[in-house]
């Protein structure tokens, strides 16, 4: 008997739905959205062995312009960046040598060719060249010659996360960033902007700022304190690092995610009455490559779809997630011979923000549900996004959440689920994530199985939906 009363009272506080007004036109807080909002960065290195002999790369990118009409934008750059010299009389695009192919080199060269390959991409690139080597010169042959060869040039950086180069490294121990603090730098950058600038003759050119460390400390915020309106003349954008780390658990927490983002809103809101644009530059789930147990996983794609639309409804303009050394790589989204997990979570937040004019909101981030609507250039509501990210470990039952949509017009809706296993499934591990139906085949990344939409009767402008834990929806309105 008191089995079954605990039963009823557990399903009862179950039933208890989650409910979202979407606003019929957009709020005047709705935030206006890039294109393509998600993006790849790729370690400088390895950039050329992505393109040339990753086969999947790709068609993943492909997936993401069918959907959205434009190519995601990528970032080339990351800790390898400043151990790269240019070499104008290379013909090889880089030229390194490691003990072990798991390994990044500690220094590099690369040619003229690097810039040809960049070139090839019809989506916008971000270049990331060197400053921790204190060559000037060498750094501005390097962006003339991809100003040059990439007709899609969107910006150059220079320096990649300039704190982390504070403590002395064994690998190259440069006293000019030794002494350096955050306020020495943003000026130090400034002079490398109007140099860089001027050399290469564009203006505004340079992906400012690139910190790790969280502002106000390194930011937006500090940079233009320091820097006078000559260099910041020469600032296109604006670039902080995101790498939230944590559990698969905490990760994939929407409350979490809000919080991470909530972070940057004083440093955002800087570079927008700077007139710069700002953007994750380089972010993934972990530092170093990502972690095994948390990276790879389902609850990391859910992490990517909600941090992705967040990012972007909190008006940071584009979010480039980071891929590092091919076959030693936690966190990416592909390799040579499997798609990860967390990919889906970028197609999943791709799909709901393509072809949006602007993004808001349905939610406060105090719990573990949350939403987003996406507006057309005509101000109507297009698409809504659901996330329940209550964690499933894959064992025990699998908890359920309704979700109530109201203030829709139409008669009926149709719906996209991404779903897995669970929150710790791993497609290389046999546990292959869905959405709407379909996976992406691993070592081509091409789109297979069954496409299934749910619809759904919208009566009186209201909507039912039912998430298991650990998963998110795509409702087209
Ligand atoms: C602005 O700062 C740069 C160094 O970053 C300096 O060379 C330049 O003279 C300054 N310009 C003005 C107008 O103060
Ligand atoms: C990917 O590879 C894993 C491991 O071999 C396999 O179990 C899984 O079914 C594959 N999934 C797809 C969609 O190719």
């Amino acid at each position: 008997m008191r089995r079954d009363i605990i039963i009823i009272a557990f399903l009862a506080s179950r039933s208890l739905a989650v409910t979202f007004n979407v606003p019929a036109t957009a709020p005047a807080s709705a935030s206006a959205l890039d294109p393509a909002p998600v993006g790849i960065s790729y370690e400088f290195f390895t950039f050329p062995a992505y393109m040339n002999d990753v086969a999947s790369t790709k068609q993943c990118m492909q997936n993401m312009r069918d959907l959205s009409g434009t190519w995601p934008p990528i970032r080339i750059g990351g800790t390898t960046q400043d151990r790269a010299t240019y070499d104008a009389a290379s013909s090889a695009a880089v030229t390194y040598s490691v003990a072990n192919e798991k390994d990044a080199p500690m220094t590099l060269t690369f040619g003229p060719s690097f810039m040809s390959i960049a070139g090839t991409y019809a989506g916008s690139v971000v270049v990331g060249l060197n400053r921790e080597k204190n060559n000037q010169a060498n750094t501005i042959a390097a962006a003339r010659e991809a100003k040059a060869k990439i007709p899609n040039l969107l910006a150059i950086e220079l320096g990649n996360e300039p704190e982390c180069r504070l403590t002395p490294l064994l690998d190259d121990p440069i006293p000019h960033w030794r002494n350096a603090n955050a306020r020495s730098d943003a000026q130090a950058q400034g002079n490398w902007q109007i140099a860089v600038g001027n050399g290469v003759g564009t203006t505004p050119l340079i992906q400012a700022a690139n910190s790790l460390k969280n502002p106000p400390e390194w930011g937006a915020i500090q940079l233009l304190n320091v820097q006078n309106a000559t260099a910041v003349s020469h600032i296109k954008t604006i670039s902080h690092h995101n790498y939230p780390g944590g559990t698969v658990q905490s990760l994939m927490s929407h409350s979490n995610v809000i919080r991470n983002i909530g972070s940057f809103s004083a440093d955002v809101q800087a570079a927008k009455n700077a007139g710069k644009p700002y953007v994750f530059g380089e972010m993934n789930s972990a530092t170093g490559g990502g972690a095994s147990g948390v990276s790879p996983k389902f609850g990391a794609a859910l992490w990517v779809a909600d941090v992705s639309l967040r990012a972007a409804t909190a008006g940071i303009s584009r979010s480039y997630f980071h891929h590092g050394t091919i076959g030693n790589c936690q966190y990416c989204w592909w390799g040579r011979y499997n798609v990860g997990a967390p990919y889906y979570g970028a197609v999943f937040a791709t799909a709901v923000m393509a072809g949006g004019a602007k993004i808001a909101p349905l939610d406060t981030g105090s719990s573990n549900y949350g939403g987003y609507v996406v507006y057309d250039s005509a101000g109507a509501p297009i698409r809504v996004s659901v996330h329940n990210s209550d964690y499933f470990s894959g064992s025990g039952s699998r908890s359920s959440q309704q979700f109530i949509l109201t203030g829709l017009s139409g008669e009926t809706v149709s719906a996209k689920r991404l779903t897995a296993p669970s929150a710790e499934s791993r497609q290389d591990q046999g546990q292959t994530p869905t959405f709407g139906g379909q996976s992406f085949e691993n070592g081509s990344c091409l789109a297979t199985g069954t496409a299934k939409v749910e619809t759904a009767e919208v009566s009186a402008g209201r909507v039912t939906f039912t998430l298991a834990a650990s998963e998110a929806l795509l409702v087209n309105l």
